[in-house]
């Protein structure tokens, strides 16, 4: 039987890939726990810097969590199935590696949570995206409710949430919900550069960044404007940051070390 999340490493680059292809990438509980494992793992390797996430095939990214699985479980069973989702969209969203999710079909209900969950989402064209639990008697619960208002608002949240239907990725764009739309033949090259844009960068740096971004993801101002000065009083004392602004001031590129 083949793997049912496959990992590819190239330099500081790791792309995972879903692959159920013939349940559109459909979460299941061997899926999440093979994406948690992967993540922790990935989490653990100083040498990758950013992560691809994308689904097999041309068809889905993730179409959500597994309805088969689902249509059997008790109330008390679905907490933990709940709470298992939930947790592997935590490790993805607090990873120390950026994540882009590249968003090749549809992403619905625990895809798009996943894909919610991701730092940047690229999508293609012919992507749907949306959050249809409703339509099936139940709600988004793999952090739906909490993340998706929080990218593009209350209201906008609410259209999705409370219809059910899914929005063309044209529409995902004009909300916010995703950060780019590219044609399908175009998705992973776009993604890939992308990620050599984000690797070009000083390493330490959007390590930092997004660490600041997602600890005071809730904080009040003060406290974010503390953690963020806190942040860079680190990186004024690494050799990137003299490197960074040495090479601009003789109009040169970096060559980041990481330290
Ligand atoms: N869970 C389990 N299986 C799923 C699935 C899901 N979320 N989404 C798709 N599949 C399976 C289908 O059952 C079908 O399997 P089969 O070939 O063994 O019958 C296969 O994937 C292909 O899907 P199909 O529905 O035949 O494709 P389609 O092109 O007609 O429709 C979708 C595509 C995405 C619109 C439709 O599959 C769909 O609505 N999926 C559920 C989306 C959803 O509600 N997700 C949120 C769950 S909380």
């Amino acid at each position: 039987m083949s793997d049912v999340v496959l990992t590819e490493r190239e330099g500081g680059l790791a792309t995972v890939t879903v692959n159920r292809p013939e349940a559109l990438n459909a979460l299941n509980q061997e899926v999440l726990e093979r994406l948690a494992s992967t993540f922790a793992e990935l989490a653990a390797d100083e040498q990758c810097r950013v992560i691809i996430l994308t689904g097999a095939g041309d068809r889905a990214f993730i179409a959500g969590a597994d309805i088969a699985a689902m249509a059997t479980l008790s109330a008390e069973e679905a907490r933990t199935f709940m709470e298992l989702g939930q947790a592997v969209c935590n490790r993805i969203e607090s990873v120390p590696q950026v994540v882009i999710a590249a968003v090749n079909g549809y992403a619905l209900g625990g895809g798009c949570e996943i894909a919610l969950a991701c730092d940047l989402r690229v999508a293609a064209e012919q992507a749907r995206l949306g959050l249809p639990e409703v339509t099936l008697g139940i709600i988004p619960a793999w952090g739906g409710t909490q993340r998706l208002p929080r990218l593009v608002g209350r209201g906008r949240a609410k259209q999705l949430i409370l219809t059910g239907r899914p929005i063309t990725a044209a529409e995902a764009w004009q909300i916010g919900l995703v950060n780019q739309v590219v044609p399908a033949d175009q998705l992973l090259p776009s993604v890939r550069a992308l990620a050599t844009t984000i690797l070009e960068n000083g390493p330490l740096a959007v390590r930092a960044a997004k660490e600041v971004l997602e600890l005071t993801k809730d904080a009040d101002l003060p406290v974010g404007l503390k953690a963020e000065v806190e942040a860079e009083v680190r990186l004024f004392a690494t050799a990137d940051r003299i490197e960074g602004m040495t090479a601009f001031l003789q109009r040169r590129k970096p060559v980041y070390q990481g330290r």
